[in-house]
């Protein structure tokens, strides 16, 4: 049932550098968890700030646990940094990489996106690459896209693009942007199209195929299933809705109800 597993949609809450205390961050964690127990057509994934990431594991259940970034040695002289090997030995399987926040703000180069692609990837944890462009109009987005994904991705071997998450994250979207707005389905849809054949011309289409191709940007309950249904989106990276339960809780049971209402196995994600 290998296939099923990977119809799943999964659903990832990005907390950023939120909360501010070890209790809020449990209280969120134990929250979602409850709420999201029943809703076993989705993957979860919580992704907390690194001091929260013990105390965050130990109330996940049904959720993996993910990291927000990580450096790509094994360890050794790089003060403040932390390993892959630190994460995935405290339980990470998942890592968020390339986010839009991190070249903003702390000058995150290609290159070094692209160690931290293939550290994770060769470690045989699950890479989630963020990569958008940052104006909504353009007719040189797909080329935009096409570049950060091709630099990300360089030196990635074929065989290692199964635990590969790619998320499309227009930065004009992210609801931290100003003036930001949620991407529409049918350009989701556009994308989704676009880059399933960047992904196929790097590593062949059935190869591509296992690459999940999710969005980003001003997630919400209600704009969820357009995402998945209409833009044919494979989950959603969610970032301001998943520091509030209630409303993660909900995306999650939308996106579940949507996998429900599918006849068996038709591709809907
Ligand atoms: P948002 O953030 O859902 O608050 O727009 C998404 C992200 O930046 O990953």
């Amino acid at each position: 049932m290998k296939n099923k597993e990977i119809l799943k949609p999964v659903i990832i809450a990005n907390w950023k550098t939120n909360p501010a205390t070890v209790k809020e961050a449990v209280l969120l964690a134990q929250k979602i968890e409850q709420g999201t127990a029943k809703f076993k057509n989705v993957e979860t994934i919580i992704t907390p700030p690194f001091p929260f990431l013990i105390p965050v594991l130990e109330v996940l259940k049904k959720s993996k646990l993910g990291a927000q970034t990580t450096f790509w040695t094994a360890g050794g002289p790089y003060t403040g940094e932390v390993s892959w090997l630190q994460l995935k030995n405290l339980g990470v399987s998942h890592v968020i990489l390339g986010h839009s926040e991190r070249k903003i703000h702390l000058g995150e180069s290609d290159e070094a996106i692209n160690k931290k692609t293939l550290a994770v990837l060769e470690n045989n944890m699950t890479a989630i690459l963020c990569f958008g462009e940052r104006e909504r109009m353009g007719n040189d987005i797909p080329i935009i896209l096409e570049d950060q994904l091709k630099k990300a991705l360089r030196g990635v071997r074929k065989d290692k693009i199964k635990n590969l998450i790619v998320a499309y994250e227009p930065i004009w979207a992210i609801s931290t942007t100003p003036n930001s707005l949620p991407d529409t389905p049918d350009n989701a849809f556009r994308a989704v199209i676009f880059i399933g054949k960047i992904l196929a011309n790097l590593y062949g289409s059935r190869s591509a195929k296992l690459v999940r191709i999710i969005y980003g940007g001003s997630v919400m309950a209600k704009n969820i299933k357009g995402f998945l249904k209409e833009g044919k989106m494979r989950g959603a990276l969610v970032g301001g809705a998943s520091l509030v339960a209630e409303e993660f809780v909900k995306v999650v049971a939308e996106a579940d109800s949507l996998v429900r209402k599918q006849v068996d196995g038709n591709r809907a994600f």
